[in-house]
């Protein structure tokens, strides 16, 4: 898998994604599959995505002793997704363990990356709610190289720090950034942003875009604007 345009679906119900999907005549979008709509529809969301011929992210941000992520990521691992994540905050051990329970029976498994820490969390939140008093930067990166270390693929992180990312992890160490947006478009609740050409020129692996795409009048040509700026 190379570089690619993840389409973040994040629709209430199954009737809401497929109405959204059917738009798409000659593609088939990466599609992003969240808590909301996989809460709300169950594992048979994934199923019947992935029948379509769609690749699927499901971006469910475990985080639990070891032992519980290492089941739940082998239930997952039926599902057969692309990528799947994890909350680095549980630790390198709860990673390695995600890991082996992800990992078939051949030696492979969806590609597994980490939130380092939630956008939504700034210094000031960390320091007081955390009890981490470390710059942030400083903390995103030593949770990416732990992820690292634990055999992880890759991290979620914001386009500003996917450079320092492969900078400190390598090249090969992927990186998926949400924050995305046109110059030309609403900024809406993200805070730090990046156009699809900028998020390429910095070499994010994988942009993740939602209401630039989900809420456009022509939802299909704001996709294609998306691979024209970050894939072609
Ligand atoms: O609509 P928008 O493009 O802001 O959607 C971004 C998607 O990426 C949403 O599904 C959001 O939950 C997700 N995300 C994010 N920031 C993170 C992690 C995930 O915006 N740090």
């Amino acid at each position: 898998m190379g570089r690619d345009v993840i389409v973040a679906c994040d629709f209430k119900s199954k009737e809401d994604t497929f109405a959204f999907l059917d738009k798409f005549t000659g593609r088939k979008p990466f599609v992003k599959i969240g808590m909301e709509l996989f809460y709300a529809e169950g594992p048979e969301i994934v199923r019947e995505i992935k029948k379509r011929g769609h690749k699927i992210f499901l971006d469910l941000k475990l985080h639990d002793i070891p032992n519980t992520v290492k089941k739940a990521m082998s239930v997952l691992r039926n599902l057969d997704v692309d990528i799947t994540n994890l909350h680095a905050a549980g630790t390198g051990a709860m990673m390695q363990a995600a890991l082996e329970g992800l990992t078939r029976e051949d030696g492979t498994h969806p590609l597994l990356i980490a939130v380092t820490q939630l956008t939504s969390t700034d210094q000031e939140s960390m320091e007081r709610d955390l009890l981490i008093e470390k710059p942030i930067d400083e903390v995103v990166m030593h949770y990416a190289e732990t992820a690292k270390n634990a055999g992880l693929d890759g991290v979620v992180c914001s386009p500003l720090e996917a450079e320092k990312v492969h900078n400190r992890c390598g090249k090969a160490f992927l990186t998926v950034t949400p924050g995305v947006r046109f110059a030309d478009g609403d900024v809406g609740d993200q805070k730090r942003v990046m156009t699809p050409a900028e998020a390429k020129k910095i070499g994010s692996d994988y942009i993740v875009v939602g209401r630039p795409i989900t809420a456009a009048a022509d939802p299909v040509a704001a996709y294609e604007r998306c691979v024209k700026e970050f894939v072609d």
